[in-house]
């Protein structure tokens, strides 16, 4: 095939967001295009778009306002523009901004080709049309070409969309209605996964776990292909060669016992699960339409804990939505230290076009906003160090990302309970220091804020990823 170029992505937002852009590469790969290191480099420059806060979507904004001279510097360069701002404004951006080519839909990843052809016969297209049909899952194999950046790991999409619309959320606008994927598919991508040497597997789903729920609801599970998301995970950890299997995002309304049994009784299924809370306090959850309160919340912490003992609970946080009282916010504060939380992401509410929440009028003001969430963050590292310094003297599974941001020859990794390790350099070094994506057992010995320091175990590495970058060095510890 003749070289079309070289294309670079930038990708902003959630993991589905990473995954689509690896999806739109590999199919750029088929299309005869290259990767470029970055996109002073490229000839097509593609932005993946994130829309959940108003900063993440004038981010957009501001990206396009500097693009205008990348675009002019060389003539032939394309520039396009996906993912969920795409999805909610359209063709909006073709019309302000003209040196954009094309502009694609979250469903629309596969038409990318022929919007560049549309493109270099000098026609500007917009595809934003929602697809209910699983034929946008159907993506062409892995190009030889195709380099993961995540060697050892790999994310697998079980379903797309959000039917749950809570007041503060514009996702069910930009990613449309929910779509499970059958089983079969799901497990061949599995073992498809395993075989090119991946050893953790992150299943994604805007609301994960509930998968199949529809299929269920309406007696056509057997038709569909799909079944409760327990019993997927039990088929998933037959799989030889996946050791890991983590899922993000489930919603608590969808923690059934199946669940709780899967993490209780399946090796592969990590200890960890991020369980969004968004705020402790009744009132707040039901203005905020999230379908559970705290009570409810609390329960699935204790089956978790009882299935899993030393299970890490992450979450995420909104402060400042709107009505959000003193009281409100220390209910949350208080819930936190009762869940004993291991991580959270939090953020300030933000309005969003569309969204039920933002049609109400006691908005909390900015100022209060901020300084709840530092409050918020400061009670986080509270607990962060609290687990961290619990851990220390552990002897923990470490699967190697690559070379850590404390430089010294650290590599950095993730133990199962998704924390991040840093593993310090051995001295003398070691003749076969581990790659990323291997698997390597390691002792706790220093606890931070951030991150657990480890020291490389005596005992021999685990399993030793394929070198799925073919040229990669390996990383010196
Ligand atoms: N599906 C997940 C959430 C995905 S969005 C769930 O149901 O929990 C990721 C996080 O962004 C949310 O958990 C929420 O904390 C945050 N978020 C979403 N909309 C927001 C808004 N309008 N303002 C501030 N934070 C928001
Ligand atoms: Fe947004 Fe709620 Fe759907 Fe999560 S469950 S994606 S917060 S609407
Ligand atoms: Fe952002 Fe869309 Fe994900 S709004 S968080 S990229 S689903």
């Amino acid at each position: 095939m003749t070289s079309q170029g070289t294309f670079y992505i930038r990708t902003y937002g959630c993991q589905m967001n990473v995954h689509d852009s690896d999806k739109l590469a590999n199919l750029l790969h088929h299309t005869g295009f290259s990767r470029a290191e970055d996109d002073a480099e490229a000839d097509l420059l593609v932005i993946n778009t994130c829309s959940i806060r108003d900063k993440a979507e004038n981010q957009l904004y501001s990206d396009l306002g500097k693009l205008r001279e990348w675009k002019e510097e060389r003539p032939g360069r394309f520039l396009g523009v996906g993912g969920c701002v795409a999805q909610q404004v359209g063709d909006g951006i073709l019309s302000r901004f003209s040196h954009v080519d094309f502009v694609f839909g979250t469903h629309n990843l596969r038409w990318v080709p022929a919007m560049l052809d549309s493109a270099r016969q000098g026609q500007r297209r917009g595809d934003t049309k929602e697809i209910r049909s699983l034929d946008r899952f159907d993506l062409p194999q892995k190009h030889t070409l195709f380099e993961s950046v995540t060697p050892g790991r790999a994310f697998l999409t079980v379903m797309e969309g959000c039917d749950m619309f809570c007041s503060f959320c514009i996702v069910p606008r930009t990613r449309g209605r929910e779509i499970s994927r059958p089983a079969e598919a799901i497990l061949a991508e599995a073992r498809e996964l395993a075989q090119r040497g991946v050893r953790e597997v992150t299943l994604l789903g805007q609301t994960v776990n509930a998968y199949g729920r529809h299929d269920l609801g309406r007696g056509r599970s057997q038709q569909a292909g799909t079944m409760a998301f327990g019993e997927l995970l039990r088929h998933l950890d037959e799989i030889p060669g996946i050791d890991r299997i983590r899922y993000t995002s489930p919603h608590p309304l969808f923690f059934d016992e199946a669940l709780i049994e899967a993490h209780a009784g399946l090796e592969s299924v990590c200890p960890h699960v991020h369980l969004p809370l968004q705020s402790g306090s009744d009132l707040i959850l039901k203005k905020m339409r999230r379908r559970y309160g705290r009570d409810r919340y609390l329960e699935i912490v204790d089956e978790l804990r009882e299935a899993v003992p030393s299970i890490a609970i992450t979450t995420d946080v909104i402060v400042g939505f709107p009505g959000e009282s003193e009281a409100d916010f220390e209910d949350t504060l208080d819930l936190m230290k009762q869940a004993e939380f291991v991580d959270s992401f939090s953020f300030k509410y933000s309005p969003r076009p569309e969204t039920a929440a933002a049609d109400l009028t006691d908005q909390v003001d900015p100022k209060t906003s901020q300084d709840r969430l530092e409050r918020l963050q400061n009670v986080q590292r509270g607990l962060t160090l609290a687990h961290h310094r619990s851990r220390v003297g552990e002897k923990v599974e470490v699967l190697i990302e690559g070379p850590s941001r404390r430089g010294g020859g650290q590599l950095r990794g993730r133990d199962r309970h998704h924390r991040l390790v840093n593993l310090l350099a051995e001295d003398p070094p070691s003749p076969s220091p581990p790659r990323s994506g291997d698997l390597v057992e390691v002792d706790l010995v220093e606890a931070t804020p951030h991150s657990l320091i480890a020291k490389r175990s005596s005992a021999q590495q685990l399993s030793r990823a394929e070198n799925p970058r073919g040229k990669a060095e390996p990383l010196r510890i």
